[in-house]
C-alpha cells in the first residue's frame, strides 16, 4: 500500500466533494480552450515521447497478465509515475492503481485503461511477442495502459492547464472479470464527475475517432448449462435417455427468444458458443455441457432473457426426459449480468468539441452500437462516462486483424492520439467544470 500524504489530502477532498452536472450548453462552451487538444497532441507526438510510449506498450506486450495478475503489469505503472512524481493509490481491487495529477482539488474528473490480456496464443512474429505461453494482449490493453500513462506524463508537463484533479485510473480484468465493479465497490470514483474510456479499434482509420450518445455496446450475461440423461449403447437407445438430442433441441429452442419473444426492434443475441457431449461413435454420454452469452440493451431486457434461458432449458431437457442445471456464473463474477455501455450525452458533445478540435471535424464519426460489451459500462451505472473507439488503421502498413485473434497487431502509430485525447478530454472536462466548483471549494478550505 503506497499512500503518500498528497493522496491521503486529495482524497479527503475527493470523499467532501459535491456532484456537479454539467449542462450541455455549459460544457460547449470552450471558447478559449480550443488549442489544448491540438498542443497535447504535438507534445504527444514528440519523438522522446512516443519512444517511451512504445517502450511502455512493448513491455506489456511481451508479458501479458490474465485478470488480477497484472501485478508486474500494475508494478511497471507505479514505477512510471513514480518516475514522474505522481501519487497513487495501491492496491485498490488487487493490482488496481489510482494515479492523482492536477491541483488536488475539485473537480475531479478520470481516465481510465484497462490492464488485463487473453488466454491465448499469440501468433505474431513479432520481436516483442508474448513470452508467456497461453496469454496475450489480443485486445489491445497494452496499448490502452500505455496510452494512459502518455496522458499522465502529458497532463504532468502541462500542470497550469490543470483546475482541478485528474485521477488515473488503471483497473483489472476487464475481459468478464468485473474489474470496473471492483474498482467501483473500493470507492474509486466517489466524488468523481465524469469518466472517459476508449478502445483501439483495427478497422477504422488512424487519426480518427467514431462514438454515438446513448447505447454503445450491449450489456452481457453468460450461462452453461448440464443436460443430464443415461448414458448406454447407441444401438440400444431405449435403454437410454439421450441428452445429446435433448441438448440439440435446448439450443433449437433458445433461437426463439430472440425471434418470436424479443421485440424486434430491440436488438439481442443468444448465442450458444460451447457444447460438449460424447467421446465415441457407438456410447450415448451420460451428460452433454452447453454454453454461451446473451447481449442486450437494456437490464430489463437482460433480466428477461437470463430468466427464459434458464426456463427453456430446463424445461426443454425434461420434454426429453432430461434434467438440466444452469450456471450463471454468479459466484464467480461480480454480477451475473454486466450492464450496457451507456454513453452520457453531454458528454459526447463535450467528446465531439474536444476530439474536432484536435483531429478536425471530419475525423470524428458517429458510429452504430455494437453488440461486444465493455466493463466501463459499470463507472457509467454510477456517474456519467464516455467511452469511444480510437482507430488504428493504416492502409500503407499491415493488414491489422480484429480483436481476440492470435495475430491481433497494434499499430503504435495509435499510441500518441489516445494519449493526447485522454489527457485533453480530462483538462478540458475540469475547465469546463471547475468554475460551479467556486463557492463550495472555498467551504471546503476552511473546513480544512
Ligand atoms: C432427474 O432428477 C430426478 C430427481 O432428482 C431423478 O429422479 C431422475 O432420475 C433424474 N433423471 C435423469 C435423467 O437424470
Amino acid at each position: 500500500m503506497s499512500f503518500s500524504k498528497f493522496v491521503s489530502f486529495v482524497l479527503i477532498l475527493h470523499l467532501l466533494n459535491p456532484t456537479v452536472v454539467l449542462s450541455s450548453s455549459f460544457l460547449s462552451s470552450s471558447n478559449g480552450w480550443s488549442e489544448i487538444p491540438k498542443k497535447f497532441l504535438h507534445f504527444a507526438k514528440g519523438p522522446e515521447l512516443v519512444d517511451w510510449i512504445v517502450g511502455i506498450r512493448r513491455k506489456i506486450h511481451e508479458n501479458p497478465e490474465l485478470g488480477y495478475e497484472e501485478f508486474e503489469t500494475s508494478k511497471l505503472i507505479r514505477e512510471e509515475l513514480d518516475k514522474m512524481g505522481i501519487p497513487y493509490k495501491y492496491p485498490v481491487s488487487v493490482t488496481g492503481v489510482v494515479g492523482y495529477v492536477g491541483t488536488g482539488k475539485p473537480p475531479f474528473v478520470a481516465i481510465r485503461a484497462d490492464m488485463d490480456a487473453l488466454a491465448m496464443e499469440e501468433l505474431v512474429e513479432f520481436e516483442h511477442k508474448s513470452k508467456n505461453p497461453g496469454k496475450m494482449h489480443a485486445c489491445g490493453h497494452d496499448a490502452h495502459v500505455s496510452m494512459l500513462l502518455g496522458a499522465a506524463k502529458i497532463l504532468k508537463e502541462h500542470l497550469e492547464e490543470l483546475k482541478g484533479t485528474v485521477l488515473l485510473v488503471f483497473q483489472p480484468a476487464e475481459e468478464g472479470g468485473g474489474g470496473a465493479k471492483k474498482m467501483l465497490d473500493a470507492g474509486v470514483l466517489k466524488n468523481v464527475d465524469a469518466i472517459f474510456g476508449l478502445h483501439v479499434v483495427p478497422d477504422q482509420p488512424i487519426g480518427t475517432v467514431a462514438s454515438r450518445p446513448g447505447p454503445l455496446l450491449a450489456g452481457s450475461g453468460f450461462f452453461d448449462a448440464v443436460i443430464s440423461g443415461k448414458g448406454g449403447h447407441a444401438a440400444i437407445p431405449q435403454h437410454s435417455i439421450d441428452p445429446i438430442l435433448a441438448a440439440s433441441n435446448v439450443i433449437v429452442s433458445l433461437q426463439h427468444l430472440v425471434s418470436r419473444e424479443a421485440d424486434p426492434l430491440d436488438s439481442q443475441v443468444v448465442t450458444v458458443a460451447k457444447f460438449l457431449g460424447g467421446g465415441a461413435f457407438n456410447v450415448i454420454p451420460d451428460s452433454v455441457t452447453i454454453g454461451g452469452t446473451f447481449r442486450a440493451f437494456s437490464k430489463e431486457s437482460l433480466t428477461q432473457l437470463k430468466q427464459r434461458i434458464e426456463e427453456v432449458i430446463k424445461g426443454q431437457a425434461a420434454v426429453q426426459r432430461c434434467n438440466a442445471t444452469v450456471d450463471f456464473y454468479e459466484n464467480e463474477k461480480p454480477v451475473p449480468i454486466f450492464p450496457p455501455t451507456i454513453n452520457n450525452k453531454d458528454l459526447h458533445e463535450h467528446f465531439q468539441n474536444v476530439a474536432r478540435d484536435m483531429l478536425g471535424a471530419d475525423k470524428v464519426k458517429d458510429m452504430q452500437p455494437l453488440m461486444g460489451s465493455e466493463d466501463f459500462a459499470f463507472y457509467q451505472e454510477a456517474i456519467p462516462g464516455y467511452f469511444f473507439m480510437l482507430g488504428m488503421r493504416d492502409d500503407t502498413g499491415p493488414q491489422l486483424k480484429s480483436v481476440h485473434s492470435p495475430y491481433f497487431m497494434i499499430n503504435e502509430d495509435v499510441l500518441p492520439y489516445g494519449a493526447a485525447l485522454h489527457a485533453s478530454l480530462a483538462a478540458r472536462y475540469l475547465l469546463a467544470a471547475e468554475p460551479k466548483y467556486h463557492s463550495p471549494k472555498e467551504e471546503l478550505h476552511d473546513e480544512l
